[in-house]
This record gives structure tokens, C-alpha cells and sequence, in this order.
């Protein structure tokens, strides 16, 4: 048998997006940017699926921009609000994507911002007083704070972070990668000026993302060297790929409710059958807490065992796609970030389980299966 259970690391193409998508692989080739037919009729597939996007998101055309993904997209948002509202420091978390953290930190190395981190407790949770305290004692800055962690599944309330970013008049960006498509955003309602999102996160395409701007936000491009997006990102879009992110999307709203139910079942009955079937089991951040972590992550922390080390790989030869992540170990493992962060013992061997709308509950008792005979059978590999 095999079960994919790293849907947080990328999702598998919804055949209903593929559809869409075929039509500007082959006969509608043209570039957007040429005036004659072929590149008018591109064009206008680009422009209905920006509406498209916008819509969904109670936004307007002309603040979704299209990018090579949630990294481009984060980038674009951190570096060229620095450069172009001239702000001097920022507030992230040491928890963040790399895709935040190391923009960031690359920032500050070249002496752009000064960067503080908000507080985090042991579950990983934002201290919201901190973020308060760091606003008010520093000039205007940029806040960088995820909606949901992709390791370890923690929601963060995006209300009361921009209530808060709003008092001080902030700019407040969030990567949103792993919650759009699996959550409702309003722009109506959020007090987020940027916010990202990739669609092969949520069964569409590898490589397309985009970014929402806050209309009076105005920002430098970030790549350079043509006028596509209005002037912000240079390069020949990726027409296919933003048509399959529309479509991907527009699915995603649909069937949502299904999906969540579906999804938030799958996550509910594997930590039932772990805590039944491994003493000892603990579920890392709040990934354990339906109510407080993304459906579709969940990171469980294992006992001390002979089989830590080659937990991945027999889970692997098993058929069981999951994704690891280890506390820092020793001077050359620099392990995860984020569980480092959360100082989870480096002799417990951690995984994420991270769960899609193609998940079977049989899968799920396959893969709580394999794990538990793996540490029945303590120290002896497959
Ligand atoms: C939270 C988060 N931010 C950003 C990214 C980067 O997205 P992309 O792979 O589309 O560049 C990811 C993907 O792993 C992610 O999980």
C-alpha cells in the first residue's frame, strides 16, 4: 500500500485543474503581452483568473499579483515594503517559514531593519503582549506572523494580530500558505496588508503563487525587468499554472466545508488511535488541539527507541510518504527550527502527518498501524 501523508509539503493536482490548464499547454500559446488574437485571448484567461482570485477572497483585480509561488511572494512583500514605506525594523517569530526568516535575517544582516522576535511559550503560541510591547517601544515596523505553521500546525488569530498591528500602524504580512484554500479569507474583515498563497498547497499547480496588496500600500517591484503585473513583477507570467491556481482555488472554496470535515475526521482519528496504541505519545505545538492547530497537520513526538533514527526510512519502505523533523541533536544536525524552538528532546523522533482531501481513513489506520509494530517490535528495522 501506499499512503501520501505530507500534503503540508505539496498536494497532488486535482484532475478538474488539470482540465482548465491543458487548453494553454498546447493550442493557447500566445503571449499575454502581444496585442494580435493569440495573445489577447491568454490575456483575457489571465485577467478572469486574477478576478477569479480576487473575488473569492472579497478583494479587488488589482491587488492580487501573480508569482512563482509562496516564497516569491513572501519575499516581495518583506523586501519591497522595507525598501519602498522606508521602515526600519521588524517583528517576526523564530518559527517562521524560511521563506520569512531568512529574508528577514538577510535584511538585517545587510543593514537594512533591526528585527526583533515576539515571545513564543512552550506550545509555540505568540505571546500577543509581547508583539504589543515590541510595537510600542520600537519606530513603525513591518510584522511578519504566519497564519498556520507548517510544521507543527498552530493557528495564529489573525484578528487580534491586526487589531493590534493597526494600533500602531503597522504593516502587518502573513504567510498564508498553509491556510489559504483550507480556510475562508475575507480582506474585508482581515486587517492584513499582504498576504500569499501557492497552489500547490491546496491541489493545484507547483510553482504559481500570488500576493494580495492592500490597496494604498504601494510597493516596488521585487523582480525586475518588464511590465507584467502592472509593472510589479517582471517575466512572462505563468499562464497555465495561474489559471490552475484559479481553478484550484475556486474548488477549494466550493467543497470546503466537505473537505474540512473530511480532513478534521482523518486528523481526529489518528491521534485517537496513536494515543491508544503508543505509550508515551505526545503531539508536538498545538497540533494535538483540533480547535487551536491547521486540520491538516498533525506532529506527533515519539518515545525514546532503537528506531528513532530510522524512523522516516522504514516508514518509507513501508509506503508511507511523511515528512520528519528533528531537535538538534548534535554540533553538525541543525534539526528543525521550529521544534529546536519548542525545545522537544532530541532523543524523541518527531513526524508530521499532514493530511488532504484524497486521505482515506483506511490509509490512516494503515499508517497508525505500521508506526505501532514499528515500536512494538523496538529496535528491530523492517
Ligand atoms: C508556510 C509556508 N510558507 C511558504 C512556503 C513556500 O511556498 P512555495 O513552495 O510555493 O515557494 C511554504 C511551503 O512549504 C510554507 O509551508
Amino acid at each position: 500500500m501506499k499512503v501520501y501523508l505530507d500534503n503540508a509539503a505539496t498536494t497532488k493536482l486535482d484532475p478538474e485543474v488539470l482540465e482548465v490548464m491543458l487548453p494553454l499547454m498546447t493550442e493557447q500559446f500566445g503571449n499575454p503581452s502581444s496585442i494580435h488574437s493569440y495573445g489577447r485571448a491568454v490575456r483575457s484567461a489571465l485577467e478572469r483568473a486574477r478576478k477569479s482570485i480576487a473575488g473569492i477572497l472579497n478583494a479587488a483585480p488589482a491587488e492580487i499579483f501573480f508569482t512563482s509561488g509562496g516564497t516569491e511572494a513572501d519575499n516581495t512583500a518583506i523586501c519591497s515594503s522595507i525598501e519602498t514605506l522606508g521602515l526600519k525594523h521588524a517583528i517576526t517569530s523564530r518559527i517562521e517559514h524560511h521563506a520569512v526568516l531568512h529574508t528577514l535575517e538577510h535584511l538585517q544582516k545587510i543593514g537594512r531593519i533591526q528585527l526583533s522576535y515576539v515571545n513564543l511559550n512552550e506550545k509555540g503560541e505568540i505571546d500577543l503582549e509581547h508583539l504589543e510591547l515590541l510595537l510600542s517601544t520600537n519606530s513603525r515596523s513591518l510584522v511578519s506572523l504566519m497564519h498556520g505553521n507548517n510544521e507543527i500546525g498552530n493557528l495564529l488569530d489573525l484578528s487580534a494580530a491586526g487589531d493590534i498591528c493597526e494600533k500602531y500602524q503597522a504593516v502587518f504580512h502573513s504567510d498564508t500558505v498553509q491556510t489559504m484554500g483550507h480556510y475562508k479569507h475575507d480582506l474585508q474583515q482581515l486587517k492584513t496588508d499582504f498576504i500569499v498563497g501557492a497552489a500547490h498547497k491546496f491541489n493545484g499547480p507547483k510553482g504559481v503563487g500570488f500576493l494580495y496588496v492592500r490597496p494604498g500600500i504601494k510597493i516596488a517591484p521585487f523582480v525586475h525587468g518588464g511590465a507584467q503585473e502592472r509593472n510589479m513583477r517582471g517575466g512572462t507570467e505563468n499562464i497555465y499554472g495561474i489559471v490552475g491556481l484559479a481553478k484550484a482555488l475556486e474548488i477549494a472554496y466550493r467543497d470546503m466545508n466537505d473537505h474540512q470535515s473530511h480532513i478534521m475526521g482523518l486528523k481526529a482519528r489518528m491521534i485517537e488511535k496513536l494515543k491508544n496504541n503508543i505509550d508515551g505519545i505526545t503531539f508536538n505545538g498545538n497540533s494535538g488541539d483540533l480547535d487551536k492547530s491547521l486540520y491538516t497537520v498533525l506532529n506527533v513526538s515519539l518515545p525514546p527507541s532503537d528506531i528513532s533514527d530510522m524512523l522516516l526510512f522504514n516508514l518509507d519502505i513501508a509506503g508511507i510518504a511523511v515528512s520528519g523533523g528533528s531537535a538538534c541533536s548534535s554540533g553538525t544536525d541543525i534539526g528543525s527550527h521550529v521544534l529546536n524552538e519548542l525545545q522537544i528532546p532530541a532523543d524523541r523522533a518527531n513526524v508530521r502527518f499532514s493530511f488532504g482531501k484524497y486521505n482515506t481513513e483506511e490509509e490512516i489506520d494503515y499508517a497508525v498501524n505500521t508506526l505501532s509494530e514499528l515500536y512494538k517490535k523496538e529496535g528491530i528495522i523492517l
